[in-house]
């Protein structure tokens, strides 16, 4: 059955949409079966899809990328593990979930990855996040809660990192996803090579 991975965060702009991506397209890359959901209501990644597909009509095709809201994505996501022949499912959830939204998809994960850059504001919503996230572990209690240090500056080392996240009541990832150009401007169909190494840490968690 599928695993579903869900990257949450109670606020916006953490890097869930970066690392959303660039973890599918990897996996695809490996030769998984993966499905991409995307609850902002944008749907930038569908767009993208479709943008690219249209550059280079002679591209095989990629993944399945669908849209889904806040409200039913939980529901979806049931029919999908059951119904579907899928390895992974990745859910690319929108910053401005509720927290009914945030409980009901929780329930249904597998796990959970909260990006957080190291500034104030996010480490103190990642704390918030991660309070928020612990009811719904004792209902759901395989879900693992991971957080994904993302938009560090060169220099910082991991030492630095676990110190300012160590008082979160989950595990930090022992990576970290550097700010980088080349993780902004992905594509739905390729793997970066840079995020491999991101990738083979969060691999480990998944299987
Ligand atoms: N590792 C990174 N290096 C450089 N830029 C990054 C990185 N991660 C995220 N960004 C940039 O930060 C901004 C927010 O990232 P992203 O869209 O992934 O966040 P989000 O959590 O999906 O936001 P939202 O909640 O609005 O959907 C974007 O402009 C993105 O390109
Ligand atoms: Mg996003």
């Amino acid at each position: 059955m599928a695993k579903i991975i869900s990257f949450i965060s109670r606020k916006g702009g953490t890097g869930k949409t970066t690392n959303a991506i660039n973890l599918a397209t990897s996996l695809f890359q490996l030769g998984k079966r993966v499905m991409l959901v995307e609850t902002d209501t944008n749907y930038t990644l569908n767009t993208l899809r479709k943008m690219e597909a249209f550059k280079s009509k002679d591209q095989k095709p990629g993944f399945e990328i669908v849209g889904s809201q806040d409200e039913v994505v939980a529901d979806e996501l049931i029919k999908i593990k059951e119904g579907r022949k899928m390895d992974y499912v990745i859910v690319d959830s929108a910053g401005k979930t509720t927290n009914d939204g945030i409980k009901k998809l929780c329930l249904v994960s597998d796990v959970v990855i909260v990006p957080t850059s190291l500034t104030q504001n996010d480490l103190l919503v990642t704390y918030q996040t991660v309070t928020d996230l612990a009811p719904a572990q004792e209902l759901n209690s395989g879900l693992k809660i991971l957080i994904l240090p993302n938009r560090i500056h060169s220099g910082t080392g991991l030492h630095t990192v676990r110190e300012s996240l160590k008082n979160l009541n989950a595990l930090v990832l022992p990576v970290i996803v550097p700010q980088k150009n080349r993780f902004i401007n992905f594509s739905t169909f390729h793997a970066e090579k840079e995020y491999q190494p991101v990738f083979q840490v969060i691999l480990k968690y998944l299987l």
